[in-house]
């Protein structure tokens, strides 16, 4: 459920036309609806409830420090993995001891600052950074909390471009080392291995891969303790989907049943990393159609926004609807269109063959589910401004991220003086 919905014949943010705020801050412009966002804060830490998790959002998803603060204030805790995105959860008051540190290069100087911020777990995901964190950490004087990312070789069944648990992935360590690399942090005098660690994917539409990897685990968890390892943590990652279109996605209460179910008797402090599931639905992207382009074979749409302002479809062929902002007359006919953006690049196109009433130059279009991974992966070829990002609250709204202008841009280049 989220709270983007016709009144009067105008799609609304809550309360909020989309007109103004086209108008008032201009176009391309992501918009997120607070009460969308706390809502299915509260799904999920609802449903997780009986498991007391800690539940570290994975800030890659949408790392606003509006969006931060208001899933801090609902009891989050981040997954991060850069020190630039912990330094935003940092600031937007998430404590370190609910910060877990993901990704396969953590730097020395990002491992120093981790540790000097005091997060409650670096996810190690392979044996030369186990060895990098025992020397920063002996160096420092310090133990390091950490738990292993192990990579359970489960096929996650969503895009290839964003699974990770499969044994070619770049991600974690091999199913078959565990035991090795265990006993390998175990004779590290400055790390505590009292964790483990899985990530199988993202965007999963089914509870099977999810199951099939955690049971593993359990098994791995079982003979790791049998052989005196002090696991006490058990981080299952995020990966849970949305709908973006007809998928049907498990609820948060399948998830957790499941979850509960095989997890049970174990007595592990449960670790979750959503993302998507947190944000996705909360947010939408707005554009304006620049022109409809008439070819031989073809209509387009082209828009103000690019696959710089929002990469999925141009990356992974990502699906997101897309609606006329001006309801459309009941059973006005739809024609199929290509909608593209202005960028010079062939990928440069959201939807092909896609039935969309009849738009004009001047109108408004929103991609829905752009609230995850589209401000965050957004950029500026092209010397196209940075895209801006509205939070709406009730009747209310503030611009949470300004457009960098291009003067900006251009600011923060240097002409060396030998030019
Ligand atoms: N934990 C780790 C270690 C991750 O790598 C990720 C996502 C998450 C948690 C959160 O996953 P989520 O709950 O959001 O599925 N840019 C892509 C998605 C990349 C996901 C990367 N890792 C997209 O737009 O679909």
């Amino acid at each position: 459920m989220d709270h983007f919905e016709y009144r009067n014949g105008i799609l609304h943010a809550e309360d909020v036309p989309l007109t103004r705020i086209a108008a008032e801050v201009g176009t391309p412009v992501y918009v997120y609806s607070r009460a969308t966002l706390t809502r299915h804060a509260r799904v999920f830490r609802d449903a997780l409830a009986g498991l007391d998790p800690l539940i570290c959002y994975a800030v890659k998803a949408n790392g606003n420090q509006a969006v931060l603060k208001l899933l801090a204030a609902e009891g989050y805790g981040a997954d991060v993995v850069s020190a630039g995105e912990m330094k935003r959860a940092l600031a937007a008051g998430i404590p370190a001891g609910k910060i877990v540190f993901s990704g396969v290069a953590k730097t020395d100087a990002e491992i120093r600052a981790a540790l000097e911020a005091g997060i409650l777990q670096f996810n190690v995901e392979s044996d030369a950074e186990l060895d990098a964190i025992e020397q920063v950490a002996a160096a420092m004087g310090v133990t390091a909390r950490v738990s292993l990312r192990i990579n359970p070789d489960v096929d996650a069944g969503t895009h290839a471009k964003i699974t990770t648990g499969k044994a070619d992935n770049k991600f974690g360590i091999a199913w078959d080392r565990a035991i090795d690399v265990y006993a390998h942090a175990r004779r590290l005098p400055h790390v505590e291995a009292t964790g483990i660690d899985l990530h199988i994917g993202s965007q999963l539409s089914k509870l099977e891969p999810f199951e099939a990897a955690f049971t593993r685990t359990v098994e791995l968890i079982r003979r790791l303790k049998a052989e005196g390892h002090p696991i006490r943590h058990l981080d299952l990652g995020g990966g849970l989907g949305i709908p973006y279109s007809d998928e049907t996605p498990p609820a948060p209460q399948a998830y957790a049943e499941m979850v509960h179910r095989v997890t049970g008797d174990l007595d592990l402090k449960l670790i979750f990393e959503p993302g998507r599931v947190i944000v996705g639905n909360a947010g939408l992207m707005l554009s304006e159609v620049v022109y409809v382009k008439e070819t031989a074979s073809k209509r387009f749409l082209i828009l103000d926004a690019g696959m710089n302002d929002l990469m999925r479809p141009a990356l992974y062929d990502a699906y997101h609807e897309v609606v006329a902002v001006t309801e459309p007359a009941a059973g006005a006919a739809r024609a199929p269109v290509e909608i593209v953006g202005p960028v010079c690049e062939s990928t440069d196109v959201f939807a092909r063959e896609r039935p969309m009433p009849p738009v004009a130059r001047g109108d408004l279009v929103a991609f829905r589910s752009a609230g995850a991974y589209g401000a965050t992966m957004s950029n500026t070829y092209n010397a196209r401004e940075l895209v801006p990002e509205v939070l709406v609250d009730g009747d209310r709204y503030a611009v949470i991220r300004p457009r960098q202008t291009v003067d900006e841009l251009i600011a923060m280049d240097r002409v060396p003086d030998w030019i």
